[in-house]
């Protein structure tokens, strides 16, 4: 017989395979109707870019076939709550979770990978923000082709910017407040009083992530962020080759550094190869091969993503043509990378705090 009563006996015997429970006892399954053969309902998920959806689907489909009716038309809808591990209380209050992009070595596409990081998981639904970090190289305004300065409003009695926004994301950085070719000359307490007020000031409003682009290096941007702010976790971005695995190794370390410990999410290696457009199958290892795995293992962090080394992924950010609708052939790589990070954040928040 198919009930609502069997149909929710069946989904408890699917379990969500990071969280290691079952779906109806998570509160993942809402809107449970029936209407003679039909069973419909809702997949409440943690992120919007999780990867397991279509897993997810299946197993629930499966299950009530197996427990229930094999002949019911199944509909399964996904909806998502993205989770936080943040309190009420705590600065930027609508911000569900802050994504540091880090590296020691400068060069090796922070930028690239934030940047697109953001799109990627803004094609998926979530509602995502970007600071650029960078005080000293902000690199926001040419990726997406844009300097204006940011209004000002009082919001609830304090003045606050209003970050531009590009295709749905908040972007903010100090090159909107530049003349182009402008530097900033500050010394640390100047940079960390400004990457304060990048982070407090700023009407972000509701976001389900909002990502850091940090700069190169471990200096005083890196540790105002990590002391100051709840960051739900940082990424480490490496090229394969052993110059940038030992810098990368270094930011590892300021991230587990007592006082001003952020969790680590993960490795992503890119620029790991070269393919030719006329011969996609052969790859061409430019920085040598394998330097994010080897990362990822001595660290014990997981490795998130590969990106290749795209002609067009350089010349947009160039050119400021970074877009949601853009079918390029290195948004798969970015895709994928996206839902392994919602995934750990995901991850992190469904176990209690502990750093
Ligand atoms: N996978 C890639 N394929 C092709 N070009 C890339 C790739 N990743 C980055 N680039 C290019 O390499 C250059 C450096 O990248 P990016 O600015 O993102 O690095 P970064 O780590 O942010 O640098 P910095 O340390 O100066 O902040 C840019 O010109 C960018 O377009
Ligand atoms: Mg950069």
């Amino acid at each position: 017989m198919i009930t609502k009563d069997n149909v929710l006996k069946a989904l408890s015997e699917v379990i969500e395979p990071d969280l290691r429970r079952d779906l109806v006892s998570l509160g993942m399954i809402e809107n449970l109707t029936i209407e003679g053969a039909t069973v419909q309902f809702t997949i409440v998920l943690t992120t919007p870019a999780c990867p397991l959806k279509d897993h997810m689907k299946n197993a629930c489909v499966n299950a009530i076939h197996l427990l229930v009716d094999k002949e019911a038309q199944v509909q399964v809808d996904f909806s998502s709550r993205v989770t936080t591990q943040r309190s009420e209380s705590s600065v930027l209050q609508g911000v569900r979770n802050i994504i540091a992009v880090a590296s020691g070595k400068g060069g090796v596409g922070k930028s690239t990978v934030a940047t697109n990081l953001a799109i990627a998981l803004r094609k998926e639904g979530a509602k995502v923000g970007l600071l650029d970090a960078d005080i000293y190289g902000p690199s926001i305004p040419t990726m997406f082709g844009i300097n204006e300065a940011p209004e000002m409003r009082t919001i609830d009695g304090r003045d606050l910017m209003i970050p531009l926004e590009k295709e749905g994301i908040k972007l903010l950085s100090i090159g909107f407040l530049m003349k182009p070719g402008q530097a900033v000359v500050w010394r640390g307490p100047m940079i960390s009083s400004a990457i304060r007020q990048f982070m407090n000031d700023v009407a972000w409003g509701d976001l389900d992530y909002l990502i850091l682009d940090l700069p190169p290096g471990t200096g005083d941007i890196h540790i105002t962020l990590a002391q100051q702010f709840p960051i739900t976790g940082a990424l480490i971005v490496t090229t394969p080759q052993e110059v940038a695995l030992a810098d990368a190794r270094k930011a590892i370390t300021m991230f587990k550094m007592a006082g001003a410990e952020v969790p680590l999410l993960g490795v992503v290696e890119n620029m790991s190869y070269f393919s030719p457009e006329d011969q996609p199958e052969k790859k061409y290892f430019l920085f040598g091969q394998g330097g994010g795995e080897k990362l990822s293992m001595e660290s014990e962090l997981p490795l998130l993503g590969e990106i290749p080394l795209y002609e067009q992924l350089r010349a947009s950010a160039d050119e400021g043509r970074f877009t949601l609708d853009s079918v390029s052939i290195y948004s798969e790589a970015f895709t994928k990378f996206a839902r392994n990070v919602a995934r750990q954040v995901a991850l992190r928040n469904a176990v209690p705090a502990s750093n």
